[in-house]
């Protein structure tokens, strides 16, 4: 059984993702080709947005986010500290300081009820992450930001594809920040990303900052990256889209699946796991489905001997990250992210995922917890 299973789907597409591929490899405009426009356009159109600018990783997309924003050293961006490195990564990589929120332990997303305490005269930017497909709860955060005039970019990486109150992920605050990572709900087949919003003069200067800052040919008023979209990730990526919404129909239900499964699985000790909690206004796209176990090495190691594959998001908090030291943010600060990060583990879960191997997987985490 793999973890997430990406040769299913390429088996399922493979007529439309070789004919796509094969048409850039004649074309030859392998950078900006006709392909990155195509997609920018059924991208914004999915999400809902004006303007969509394809990247080249999810990480980029966020950086180039805050470069649009003028954040840079000695301002302060508030994010969590349960994420993938990426999010504050970002921040710091363009000198500015992340400033951590904790979560809710429910969704693990941002605690909106802890937001208003971490803003400070040199908070510039809010930056939720929307985690394991579940959005972060946008009504909330877009007003504590609002009060404070601050901007909100979601850290979509995860949750391309979810739904908050009807309306899409990346569409829910002023920028919306993907990725296209291989394993990700909307995955490529390499690194890939992409900025959604509705505002003009953002989208323009994104566009510009992927490009070196350039505003025209070899004219530079700001600095930039190489931080294009090749055609041939575009090429695979309109491909996926024709069967998309198959496919996240298809998490929401393995999703919801799991859950009557390991609820039957514990049905005499359901103090023994915690399968995901989803609000009633979200439609989560489980990019990773992630339960809580008391004993997780032990639980691992059993699973692995039964022939299940599971992994961790995420085992130690940014906090403690030693890249991070210099803010001088010690254990127990973040008392939320740090229980999940010491009991969070992830199931197989992918669109191809077949009812025997969840039975599989049920029967499995039921044994190895004991
Ligand atoms: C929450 C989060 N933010 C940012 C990123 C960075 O995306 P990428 O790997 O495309 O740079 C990831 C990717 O794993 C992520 O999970």
């Amino acid at each position: 059984m793999d973890f997430i299973d990406l040769k299913t789907q390429y088996r399922r597409l493979k007529p439309s993702v070789d004919a796509r591929i094969a048409r850039v490899l004649e074309h030859g405009a392998y950078v900006m080709g006709p392909e990155v426009g195509e997609l920018e356009q059924a991208l914004a159109r999915y999400c809902g947005t004006k303007h969509c600018v394809s990247v080249a990783s999810g990480t980029d997309a966020l950086m180039i986010a805050l470069m649009a924003l003028e954040i840079g050293p000695g301002d302060e961006v508030v994010t969590v500290p349960f994420t993938f490195f990426a999010s504050a990564e970002a921040i710091a990589l363009v000198g500015a300081t992340p400033v951590f929120v904790d979560i809710d332990p429910r969704t693990y997303n941002m605690d909106p009820a802890q937001l208003e305490a971490a803003i400070t005269p040199r908070t510039r930017a809010v930056m939720p992450v929307s985690l394991y497909g579940q959005c972060a709860d946008f009504d909330a955060i877009n007003a504590v930001a609002c009060r404070h005039g601050l901007p909100v970019v979601e850290d979509a990486a995860q949750s391309f594809g979810a739904s908050y109150k009807g309306r899409r992920s990346n569409a829910l605050s002023l920028i919306g920040a993907t990725s296209f990572f291989p394993s990700k709900p909307l995955g490529a087949y390499g690194d890939g990303g992409a900025l959604f919003t509705d505002d003009d003069r953002l989208a323009q200067l994104m566009r510009e900052i992927r490009l070196h800052g350039q505003d025209r040919r070899y004219h530079h008023p700001r600095l930039g990256l190489t931080g294009r979209l090749d055609s041939i990730q575009a090429a695979v990526l309109l491909a996926k889209l024709e069967v998309f919404d198959d496919e996240v129909a298809a998490r929401i239900r393995l999703g919801a699946r799991y859950g009557e499964l390991l609820r039957e699985a514990f049905a005499d000790v359901p103090e023994m796991i915690r399968t995901p909690y989803v609000e009633p206004f979200n439609d989560c796209v489980y990019a990773q489905y992630t339960i809580e176990v008391p004993d997780r090495e032990g639980f691992e190691a059993h699973m692995k001997s039964l022939g299940v594959p599971t992994a961790v998001h995420y085992p130690s908090p940014l906090h403690l990250q030693p890249a991070l030291a210099h803010l001088g943010l010690h254990e127990g600060r973040y008392p939320a992210a740090e229980a999940a990060a010491r009991r969070v583990v992830s199931l197989p879960m992918h669109p191809y995922l077949a009812e025997a191997d969840q039975v599989r997987v049920a029967q499995a985490v039921r044994q190895a917890v004991g």
